[in-house]
Order: structure tokens, then C-alpha cells, then sequence
């Protein structure tokens, strides 16, 4: 059997219809950028993470980049980051010139709570927490430390539409919950897109400006802004899985408990599921510590994996001038060599489920 890591013609078929019906409104239409789409998903996003208000955006990173710019964080700033994460978390510091300052995940490889305290300095303007394959941070004691130090808190969700911790959306802790909604995301698009929620009605003035040259009214332009408007295209096809993403998540979930029930092999260590939170399977991401030859061994059974993330950011080449080194963050570098993606994705077939932790079950025999 061979399966893939993400099959993403899988999740179209399950609702071709509606996508269909979607599509072809927006293109009799006539009008394709910030419309009547967007603002009906703004605020249909905006109720399901339960804030306010919600911008929609080109990206993920232009939905963390905008808000860290709204949040007025730039030179001379420092910003609390997970040294575990994906480099558009850390983009978004330094593309406004501030300082990211790396801190180590936890067993759930998020944010380690409990080293946060430690790196913040006169400096820090913000934490931002990252609810990392699909399970919220430990978001008590985050709120806790970020209200005691009067820090912002910016939450990257890109990979966790829906999850939840202590019965609140992630994305409606922080200042602002950042979205990307990038084809492969638990809510994808068809393209790339991005959102923001927040509360607070004056930051969501400011990014509705920035995400449009900077103008509130054409034209005028107050603020140095960028191009980052979501089309109307895309705001369509979120609203019909918008509309099935709880059926989605189960769905996921259904294959991680398989998962979790059925693979049972001392080299694999499975992912863990943090209390007060639930997880919706973004990744499911399992820690081998000879990942290269386990994944060559999967290879050859047919079954696709990828790693999140092999380089962690402060080692990645464009960070030399950081003046990090190897060693410096051990536990995330750990995480870089050995965590691996098994294949988790909607229209995933029972069958191939099935395979997968057989195969699994059958490595080093
Ligand atoms: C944790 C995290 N943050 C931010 C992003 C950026 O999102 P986008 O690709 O939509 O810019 C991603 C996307 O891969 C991500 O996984």
C-alpha cells in the first residue's frame, strides 16, 4: 500500500458540492477582493474562536507579522518565542526588527511555561506562544505570567483551529489569536489566507488599515501598510469547511486515538495529550531516536512521513547574525532529530490507518 502524507483531493471530495456551489457564486459575482464573502467569514471565524473581531489576511505570517507591528513592537524590542516552532513565528519578530529571545518546549512540545520567567528582561514586549501540531500551550500559566510582567501575548494558531485549553478557542487567550488557513492547515483554504482575532477594537482598526496600503478611506493612507487582503475566493471556500471543521476535527481525532490505541513499539515514543486540553491533530508527530533509518524503513513500506521542523530556528542559516549555536537549546534540538509526522489527514481510509500501525508495530523485528 502507499500512502501519502497528506492526500488534500481527499478533503475537497468530502464536500465538492458546496466548494463547487462556493466557487462559482464568487466568480458570478463580479467582485473578488475584500467583499461580502470576507466580512460574512470574519465574523462567522470571529464567533467559532469566540472573539470580537476577525481580519482576514493573505498568510499565517502576515496575520503575526501585522499584529506584532499593530501591537507597536519593533526595534529595541524583545520577544519571548518557542525555540520549537516553525520559522514564520520568529519571521514575524524580525521583520519589525525586534529581538526574538528562544525558549525551550515542554513534554508537549510547546512553550515550556516554566522557562518563560527566566528570559524575560526590560525588554520583553511580548510572548509569543505557539499552539504547536494541533494542542494548546499551557495557557494558565502563560496568561498568568504574561498579565504579571503587563506583556502582550500573541498566539500563533496556525495548527490549531478548534483546540482548546480549559474550555477556551486558542486564538481567544492573547491580544491576538494569528491564523494561517494554508491548504494543509486543519481549515485550509484553497490558496493561501490568513486571519486574526482579537477583542480589542482599536487593534483591529489598525490591522484592518495595514492589511490594505495602511488607508481607511481610499487613498489616504495613515499608516505604512502592505497588501495582505483576503480575496473572496477563499473566504467562500473557508466558510463551507468553516461549516464541517468539527466533523473534521473528529475525524482526526478518531485516527490519532487509533493511532494511540494501536501502535505499540518501544522505539516509537508517541505524542502526549496535555490535561485540560484537547488536541486536534494538526500533526501527529511521534519521536524515534533513529528517525533516519525509521523512515527509510517506512519509505520502503510505502507510507510517506516529514519532519516539523529538521532545522530549528535558531539555527537556521538566515539567523546566523542571532549568534546562536548548537547546544544552546538541547531540548529542542533533541525534538529536531527525532521527531517524525506520521500521515494524518481528512478522507484518510480505515484501512490505511490500519496499515500504517502495522507497519509501525513491525519496525526493528
Ligand atoms: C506554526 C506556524 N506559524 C505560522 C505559519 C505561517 O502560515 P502561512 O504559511 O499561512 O504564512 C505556519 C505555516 O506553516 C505555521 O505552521
Amino acid at each position: 500500500m502507499k500512502i501519502d502524507l497528506n492526500v488534500l483531493g481527499r478533503q475537497f471530495r468530502l464536500h465538492q458540492v458546496e466548494y463547487e456551489e462556493a466557487a462559482v457564486r464568487v466568480l458570478r459575482s463580479g467582485w473578488y477582493i475584500l467583499g461580502p464573502e470576507v466580512e460574512a467569514f470574519e465574523r462567522e471565524f470571529a464567533k467559532y474562536v469566540g472573539r470580537k473581531y476577525c481580519v482576514g489576511m493573505n498568510s499565517g505570517l502576515d496575520a503575526l507579522t501585522l499584529s506584532v507591528r499593530a501591537l507597536g513592537i519593533g526595534v529595541g524590542d524583545e520577544v519571548i518565542v518557542p525555540a520549537n516552532t516553525y520559522i514564520a513565528s520568529v519571521l514575524a519578530v524580525t521583520e519589525n526588527g525586534a529581538t526574538p529571545v528562544f525558549v525551550e518546549p515542554d513534554e508537549y512540545h510547546t512553550l515550556d511555561a516554566e522557562c518563560i520567567e527566566a528570559a524575560i528582561t526590560e525588554n520583553t514586549k511580548a510572548i509569543l506562544v505557539v499552539h504547536l501540531y494541533g494542542q494548546a500551550a499551557q495557557m494558565d500559566r502563560i496568561c498568568e505570567i504574561a498579565k504579571k510582567h503587563h506583556l502582550y501575548l500573541i498566539e500563533d494558531c496556525a495548527q490549531s483551529h478548534g483546540a482548546v485549553f480549559d474550555g477556551t478557542m486558542t486564538g481567544a487567550f492573547g491580544d491576538a489569536g494569528c491564523f494561517s488557513f494554508y491548504p494543509t492547515k486543519n481549515l485550509g483554504a484553497f490558496g493561501d489566507a490568513g486571519a486574526v482575532a482579537t477583542d480589542d477594537e482599536a487593534f483591529y482598526e489598525k490591522l484592518r488599515m495595514l492589511r490594505n496600503y495602511g488607508s481607511k478611506v481610499k487613498y489616504h493612507n495613515q499608516l505604512e501598510g502592505v497588501n495582505s487582503r483576503l480575496d473572496e475566493m477563499q473566504s467562500a471556500l473557508l466558510r463551507v469547511k468553516l461549516s464541517h471543521l468539527e466533523e473534521l476535527t473528529e475525524e482526526r481525532q478518531r485516527i490519532a486515538e487509533k493511532y494511540l490505541a494501536g501502535i505499540n513499539n518501544s522505539r516509537i515514543l508517541l505524542p502526549k495529550i496535555r490535561g485540560k486540553a484537547n488536541h486536534v491533530w494538526h500533526q501527529f508527530v511521534v519521536r524515534v531516536k533513529d528517525r533516519k533509518e525509521f523512515q527509510k524503513y517506512l519509505e520502503e513500506h510505502g507510507i510517506h512521513t516529514i519532519i516539523h521542523y529538521p532545522i530549528p530556528p535558531h539555527l537556521a542559516e538566515c539567523y546566523v547574525r542571532l549568534g546562536h549555536k548548537r547546544g544552546e537549546f538541547p531540548i529542542t534540538e533533541q525534538y529536531a532529530d527525532e521527531v517524525l509526522s506520521l500521515p494524518m489527514f481528512n478522507g484518510m481510509k480505515t484501512e490505511e490507518v490500519e496499515y500504517v500501525i502495522e507497519v509501525c508495530n513491525g519496525y526493528g523485528e
